[in-house]
């Protein structure tokens, strides 16, 4: 059965090994399963990226650094079925998220714990669009038609809502004008994982590794230099408990370096626990992790330093061709029911 994926970054700052180990790895990995019928949308959610305060003077370039980003990661444009776009390129996204807001309750977005995280930041100014943005993403997803979303655990709630949304819409009209994106659960499956990925700040394994907030010794950005990176790895919180062992709860240090072993080597998490687990040198684990990120960031880095600008603009350009006429037709779809269009 053909499948459709889709999946997206935020462009508001450089892209952390979380995001690489997160999503563009899982999407590489199924990028090499695709068969002919199935469709990929990668697109950067530039639009979502103000929610929070940033340099608008820097926005555009960071976005097409993006582009690159998946490029050089191995995201390749050039199959028939693999769309690269920018979210305000496809003005669609827009339109539909004012229909959604409409069939959304203001308790059920009041609910969403992301947007109760960055609203309790102290001293920032809470905007509307960092209360209303998931439902700017459950229309990122809809208008695709999108079953697989490939995800961190901290977006599972936002999954939901377009999924609430979908059916709501669909049940209202009587019709199926959403397809409705597969449950958590299905989404996991599809990864071929048993928990969801999150890389933790490496300074304070309790918390995401995240772009947006200062934590330069947690978080590991794929313009770091490569030695410096994998000094930030020798430089890890971990515990004192002496013994290795797969657990967030008690060894959330240990068991993050744990899983970017895993997923570097693409070893299953089981697997990397019966590796490890039992071993007492700390010493050794963070060394194997060091070198990984640092073979990793040097070989990226020159992969990088090849793509131009041009190039990337030319390659978004294409999919937004693509991306503009099948979220239009969505789109259209929701028009009619809501009665604005024939
Ligand atoms: N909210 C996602 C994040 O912060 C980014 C995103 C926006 C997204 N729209 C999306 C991801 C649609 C997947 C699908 O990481």
């Amino acid at each position: 059965m053909a499948e459709t994926i889709l999946t997206g970054l935020r462009s508001n700052a450089n892209l952390t090994l979380g995001n690489y180990l997160g999503a563009i790895k899982p999407m590489l990995d199924r990028q090499e399963k695709l068969s002919e019928e199935d469709k990929f949308f990668l697109f950067a959610p530039d639009l979502h990226s103000f929610i929070t305060p940033i340099d608008h003077n820097k926005l555009y370039e960071q976005t097409l650094e993006n582009a690159k980003i998946y490029l050089a990661s191995g995201i390749d444009p050039n199959r028939k079925n693999v769309f690269l776009f920018r979210q305000s390129h496809v003005p669609a996204h827009s339109e539909l998220t004012w229909i959604l807001s409409c069939h959304s309750y203001f308790g059920e977005i009041s609910k969403m714990t992301q947007f109760k995280d960055k609203a309790s930041v102290k001293g920032q100014n809470v905007n509307v669009g960092l209360f209303t943005y998931p439902i700017l993403m459950a229309a990122d997803i809809l208008l695709y038609n999108a079953e697989y979303v490939p995800l961190g655990d901290d977006q599972k709630q936002h999954l939901e809502l377009a999924r609430d949304l979908a059916i709501r819409f669909n049940h209202k009209f009587d019709q199926e004008i959403f397809v409705v994106p597969k449950p958590w659960k299905e989404q996991l499956e599809f990864t071929s994982r048993d928990q969801g990925i999150r890389i933790r700040s490496l300074q304070n394994p309790e918390s995401k590794m995240s772009k947006s907030v200062d934590d330069p010794k947690g978080t590991i950005l794929l313009i770091d230099e490569p030695k410096a990176a994998a000094k930030k790895i020798m430089g890890a919180v971990t515990d004192d408990l002496g013994v290795i062992n797969w657990d967030w709860e008690k060894q959330p240090g240990i068991t993050n370096l744990l899983q970017i072993f895993a997923l570097f080597t693409d070893t299953s998490f089981t697997e990397t626990a019966n590796l490890w687990n039992g071993k007492t040198s700390y010493g050794e684990l963070k060394k194997t992790v060091a070198e990984l990120i640092e073979n990793f960031l040097t070989d990226f880095q020159t992969k990088i330093a090849t793509i131009t600008n041009e190039q990337a603009e030319k390659v978004l350009q294409d999919g937004e061709r693509e991306a503009n006429m099948i979220a239009g037709e969505t789109l259209l779809r929701a028009q009619i029911a809501v009665g604005v269009r024939r």
